[in-house]
């Protein structure tokens, strides 16, 4: 699997979300089997770039190549303008953001909104690829099968974008309409891999190996986007890339292993986000490695009481030390997409 000049481990990819996917997490996702990763997207937005979460979400320091960042606006000339900021900042690949549902950025008629204004999208599209030619910079592209049910434009889109010059185009199997409710479908996506000769990913309720065995089998796509259900069960990347080349369904992890890779994750979080912001991050994360968990709610809820790393790092030990004394593994989780609420998605694109 490529995409430019750039030949990627594997076909196992986490998707971008806002508030989620900072470096730390997507460090920890290619650690554990995920081939690349995309950044949560940065505002195209000049005045602000300099504000600390922006400047955060374009911190690359350590990561593993090739470096992705996504960007996100309504004006082509301020997309290119913050492609080639980014390109000044380490990204080797640039991701356009046609995928976002969220209000924040659609009432900017940014995001998902974009499909609906198929001239401004191509205007924006021609812009960055412009902009990032010079560098040899790879312009790819994420969006949803349409606007509504019965508006899904995603193949006229791709074949655009394609001639265009984008270079990878992913696709979310929901609508616009459909925000995170009902169920991605995937005929969009087998019609869109059909229509273009760039590599297609396919994306949306991606939640184990055998779905992902489906989902490649459906769409004929090159490659798998996982979001969601790599919330706080970050190997999920691993067992989907076993089960692909075996047949066979990996283990679960021991619970031993799994507290040291969240006690890493969250040093690492940490460092990024400081004390103060870092300890209150990081909650949503521990949150999610313990949501199936026996005492698992309890304790997160005990959780938004702590407000110092100590502590928290303390409180998290103990509860996998506790939890060992019970069982050696984790639980083979099966996600459910549906449990993922919309309002959890309503990240400023700052
Ligand atoms: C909290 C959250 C934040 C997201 N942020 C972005 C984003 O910044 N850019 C983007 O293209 N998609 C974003 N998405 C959409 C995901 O990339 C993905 O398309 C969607 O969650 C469907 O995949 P899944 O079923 O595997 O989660 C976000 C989703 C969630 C839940």
């Amino acid at each position: 699997m490529n995409i430019g000049s750039f030949s990627l481990a594997n076909k196992l990819f986490v998707a971008p979300m806002a508030g989620v996917t900072d470096r730390p997490f997507r460090q920890l996702c290619k650690s554990l089997g995920a081939g690349y990763a995309v950044s949560e997207m940065v505002t195209s937005r000049r005045d602000l770039w300099s504000s600390l979460k922006t400047s955060r979400r374009a911190n690359h320091e350590g990561e593993v190549g090739p470096i992705a960042v996504q960007i996100a606006g309504t004006d082509a000339a301020m997309m290119a303008d913050a492609a080639v900021y980014n390109i000044d900042r380490g990204a080797q690949i640039i991701d356009i953001n046609m995928g976002c549902p969220a209000k924040k950025v659609c009432n900017k008629w940014a995001g998902s909104a974009l499909m609906q204004d198929e001239a401004l999208a191509l205007q924006i599209v021609q812009a960055v690829v412009a902009a990032c030619a010079p560098q040899n910079v790879p312009v790819t592209l994420k969006m949803r099968t349409g606007w509504c049910q019965s508006h899904k434009n995603a193949v006229t889109l791709a074949r655009a974008f394609e001639q265009a010059g984008v270079q990878m185009i992913t696709v979310h199997g929901r609508t616009r309409e459909q925000g995170y409710g009902g169920q991605a479908e995937y005929e969009t996506i087998a019609a869109v891999k059909a229509a273009v000769q760039v590599p297609v990913v396919a994306n949306g309720d991606i939640t184990s190996p055998q779905k992902a065995r489906d989902v490649l089998a459906l769409t004929g796509a090159d490659a798998l986007m996982v979001g969601r259900a790599a919330q706080g069960r970050p190997w999920i990347f691993r067992e989907i890339a076993h089960f692909l080349a075996t047949g066979t369904v990996l283990a679960p992890p021991l619970v031993a292993e799994v507290k040291r890779l969240l006690l890493d994750h969250l040093l690492d979080h940490y460092r990024l986000y400081g004390e103060y912001t870092g300890v209150r991050t990081a909650r949503k994360h521990i949150g999610w490695y313990v949501k199936s968990l026996p005492g698992g709610e309890i304790f997160r809820a005990r959780m938004n009481a702590l407000d110092d790393c100590e502590t928290q790092v303390r409180a998290v030990s103990d509860y996998f030390d506790e939890l060992s004394g019970h069982t050696d593994r984790m639980p083979s989780a099966s996600s459910d997409p549906q449990e993922y609420r919309q309002e959890e998605h309503t990240e400023s694109v700052t």
